[in-house]
């Protein structure tokens, strides 16, 4: 099967420091992968270097054959990559259809899969919500707001940090998500429910991949699960 994105001995730096040492990673089309590591080793950082926000990447990004590396966020948006990032970014005076509407977009091929109504339905307290301003917003609600706006852009691939940081429902939303077939990369601590859902689970260690593989393999290596992940 071709793959949706390819990344290839990728190197992300801030300034001086590198902090990507060759991150070698595929993700087919509608798979979930679960990114997961102790804090500060770098799965922020991978996240935001396949969405263009780090200034200086070195290696190969391609997305559907196409190479997407050093192209701007917006560029790499319209190509089919949609980023929840953490602390969420909805704007805080605009209405809920107003954040929903502004990020409205045809996917790759001229998709419209996701209109308003669509994300409306799919999470019911953004509809009960939909005049309220996103600073009204509690935590859970600006997460299943970011969300839909990531699928009002018709994506093909959605990746989301700290994925639990918002509430619990992230679990059906991410069922919703594989349902449509987009694929997901999700950053999260909660790796016993990561792994229930995920189809891959990749260990990110001092910028680099230590190891990549299904949830039983990984769930069969304690050691590992014990050093990179504080798991006993
Ligand atoms: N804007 C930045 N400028 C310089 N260094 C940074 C910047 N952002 C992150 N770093 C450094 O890069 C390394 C990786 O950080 P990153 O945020 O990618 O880790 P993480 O795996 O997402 O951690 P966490 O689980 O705590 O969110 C850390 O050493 C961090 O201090
Ligand atoms: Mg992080």
């Amino acid at each position: 099967m071709n793959m949706l994105l390819t990344v290839d001995r990728l190197e992300s730096f801030y300034g001086p420091s590198q902090i990507l040492h060759g991150v070698s990673l595929a993700v087919k089309p509608g798979e979930q992968v679960a990114l997961i590591g102790r804090n500060g080793m770098g799965k922020t950082t991978l996240l935001r270097s396949l969405m263009g926000l780090v200034p200086r990447v070195q290696g190969t990004i391609d997305l559907n054959g196409s190479s997407i590396r050093g192209k701007k966020p917006e560029t790499i948006s319209q190509a089919g990559v949609a980023l929840v990032p953490e602390g969420r970014g909805v704007f805080g005076s605009l209405t809920v259809i107003e954040n929903l509407t502004m990020a409205s977009r045809a996917g790759r091929d001229g998709k419209r899969g996701w209109t308003l109504d669509r994300v409306l339905s799919v999470f019911p307290r953004l509809a009960q919500r939909r005049g309220n301003g996103g600073h009204q917003l509690s935590g859970g609600e600006q997460q299943m707001l970011t969300i839909g706006r990531a699928l009002m852009t018709n994506p093909e691939i959605v990746l989301i940090d700290e994925a639990t940081e918002g509430s619990d429902e992230i679990w059906k939303t991410l069922a919703v998500i594989r349902g449509e077939g987009i694929a997901t990369i999700v950053v999260d601590k909660d790796i016993k429910n990561l792994a229930k859902v995920a189809d891959r689970m990749v260990v990110m260690s001092k910028g680099g991949i230590e190891f990549d593989g299904t949830p039983s393999e990984l769930l069969s290596q304690p050691e590992l699960l014990e050093r990179h992940l504080g798991l006993h």
